[in-house]
């Protein structure tokens, strides 16, 4: 999610990079930094903050050279400032590079290279990718091979931009899941993250493909695979304008952002799952503690407090601990029962949303211990925890949230299967199965991604809709929660979630003819109950979309449309249940004509209360 540049030309670098690191400002971003190579070293300036204050302090100190890297950082491992900025260099300044994504295997890595005498300055994961290009490189004086030979060790995402000071003629790039361009030019060649950063100098562009590298010289792009084999690619000509550059060619950045949730949550949660257990490097909680709490909160604000639901169902069930789910404006103001026994968790995608961190210091001052979920590092919610679990959603612009909370979801899944097995409520056959479900999820978001045009489709057939009720019960209650806020906010539809089993206690009067249901069924146990609540909707001439597990022909039979979600482990059927519902809003606003990045009345991150 952070932003690359490189340059290999005749031109000066350094308002090539500065300018294509602007191109890549909307994305958001917590540092920057440039290394460009002067015919003698490379040099690095980067610093802390907005693009203004490198440019303050390149003021006075231009980098001269042709060739060279720059990267805007969004904080993953360690906090935003200057020393964790990229580019990171090998210990004796030879290798620099830039880096985008997760290194998931950083910390065996790391290890290796302290006991080897390597010393590290950052705390980032890429510093260790800089040491292990400069290890392999003293052996060989190669730097291409050296940095096949890196990757093939490195586990996770990444897009790398290489420099090495013995070899200036030439720029490294490689790429796995995490996006990298190659631009072609004339006598010059850039790389980017991003189409916006280079659009202004070349509109001919080589897409690298997972496990790709790439040898540029300033007259010549030769592409390899793993296997160091010549890969030929077809030029991509891009003819899109800048502004639909920066949404990666997607109408919107929310579908752009619908689209990133196979990756993200993969980000957010392949890592962490070890064969012994959840992996929570920031969260230190252990048996102990765990024996003196006696009750959780857990306290967020809107979409984040739906992520709350679901960890309160699941926490409950497997954990066997008694949480409250509670939205932050009410807890805060209604003293709640606090003390040293109270463990608060704190859910929020900006960590800066004024509730929800007013929440947070209550509960501190009252001598509760607080675990935050967070997305954005260094954030006020953040600094404040006890401990931390930051989902790696990465920027999210649009204001409705849909791969944070999809990443939210992530979180609550692996606490509460952390917080049961340090209970002694989870065994390890349990986990293994669960682990195995959740490695799975990101291909089963994909299939139901595939599924855009049909949902498009009825996203067109029922846009005339004025009210529609969302129902279902347990964790399907959660989803209903989240599909009803995103048709009101961003297609200003009126909508209420409803658990299913209260229809009858009231709402049921207002169902008339062609009042649109959603009906979520997923949890097994609860689909005949839920099914025959959509059966007395039926009854008084609502049309139905269900929203189901594959093969559930019950709810089929009942229902006007099924949207077929794929069978899952019953804990984890929520973040798939959900995204129909977010490409459904998306398509209702779009076919309305409404501003769908930015709804009437909202804002991204609420800092007021
Ligand atoms: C809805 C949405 C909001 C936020 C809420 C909390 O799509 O995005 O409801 O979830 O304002 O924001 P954070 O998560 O930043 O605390």
């Amino acid at each position: 999610m952070c932003g690359i540049v490189g340059y290999i030309g005749k031109n000066p670098a350094q308002s090539i990079l500065i300018e294509g690191l602007k191109r890549l400002e909307y994305r958001g971003y917590d540092s920057a930094g440039i290394a460009i190579y002067n015919q003698e070293d490379i040099n690095i300036m980067k610093t802390k903050g907005r693009l203004a204050n490198l440019e303050e302090k390149l003021d006075g100190n231009h980098l001269e050279g042709t060739i060279g890297i720059g990267h805007t950082r969004w904080a993953t491992h360690g906090a935003p400032s200057d020393h964790n900025s990229h580019p990171h260099a090998s210990h004796n300044d030879k290798i620099v590079i830039v880096h985008n994504g997760i290194i998931e295997n950083y910390m065996e890595l790391r290890d290796e290279l302290i006991e080897k005498g390597y010393a590290f300055k950052s705390e980032t994961d890429t510093e260790t990718v800089s040491h292990l290009v400069f290890d392999y490189y003293k052996e060989s004086n190669d730097l291409f091979e050296a940095v096949m030979k890196a990757i093939k060790r490195l586990e996770g995402s990444y897009a790398l931009g290489v420099l090495c000071k013995d070899n200036p003629e030439e720029l490294i790039a490689a790429r796995k899941d995490s996006p990298l361009i190659i631009g072609k030019g004339d006598g010059e060649n850039f790389i980017a993250s991003d189409i916006p950063a280079i659009l202004e100098h070349t509109r001919d562009i080589y897409l690298l493909e997972n496990g790709e590298a790439a040898v540029i010289k300033r007259d010549s792009i030769e592409i390899f695979d793993m296997e160091e084999k010549t890969v030929e690619k077809e030029i991509f000509h891009v003819d899109w304008d800048i502004a639909s550059a920066e949404k990666g060619g997607y109408d919107h950045f929310m579908l752009k952002e619908i689209f990133e949730q196979p990756q993200v949550v993969k980000d957010t949660l392949l890592p962490r799952l070890t064969d012994k257990g959840v992996q929570l490097d920031d969260i230190n909680l252990n048996k102990e503690d765990l024996d003196k709490i006696n009750k959780i909160y857990m306290v967020a604000c809107g979409t984040a407090s739906y992520a709350c639901l679901v960890g309160k169902y699941l926490l409950e069930r497997v954990a066997r601990v008694p949480v409250v789910a509670e939205v932050a404006s009410e807890f805060r103001y209604r003293e709640p029962i606090l003390d040293e026994n109270t463990l608060v968790i704190v859910v929020s995608q900006s960590g800066e949303t004024a509730d929800t961190l007013a929440a947070l210091r209550m509960a501190k001052d009252a001598g509760a211990r607080v675990m935050a979920v967070v997305n954005v590092v260094g954030s006020s919610i953040a600094r404040d925890a006890d401990d931390i679990f930051y989902t790696l959603a990465g920027p999210e612009i649009a204001v409705a949230s849909t791969k944070a909370y999809s990443c939210q979801l992530g979180a609550m899944y692996l606490i509460a299967a952390h917080i049961a097995i340090l209970k002694g409520k989870m065994s390890m056959e349990e986990y293994k199965e669960l682990k195995d479900e959740l490695m799975s999820i990101p291909d089963k978001i994909e299939k139901i991604l595939d599924q855009q045009d049909a949902i498009k489709t009825l996203a067109e057939e029922y846009i005339a809709a004025k009210n529609v009720f969302y129902i279902g019960r347990g964790l399907d209650f959660a989803v209903c929660m989240e599909g009803s806020l995103k048709l009101k906010e961003i297609a200003y539809v009126h909508s209420e979630p409803y658990a299913a089993g209260e229809l009858k206690h009231g709402p049921i009067a207002l169902i008339e003819d062609d009042t649109l249901v959603f009906g979520i069924v997923t949890q097994e146990e609860l689909n005949e109950k839920t099914i025959s609540n959509l059966k007395e909707v039926k009854a008084r001439g609502a049309s139905i979309i269900t929203i189901a597990l594959e093969g559930n022909e019950k709810a089929k039979k009942i229902s006007d449309h099924v949207i077929y979600v794929p069978r899952t482990h019953w804990m984890l059927t929520s973040i798939l249940a959900n995204i129909p519902q977010q490409l459904f809003a998306y398509y209702v606003s779009v076919g309305l004509g409404h501003d769908v990045d930015k709804p009437r009345n909202l804002a991204k991150s609420v800092t007021v209360e």
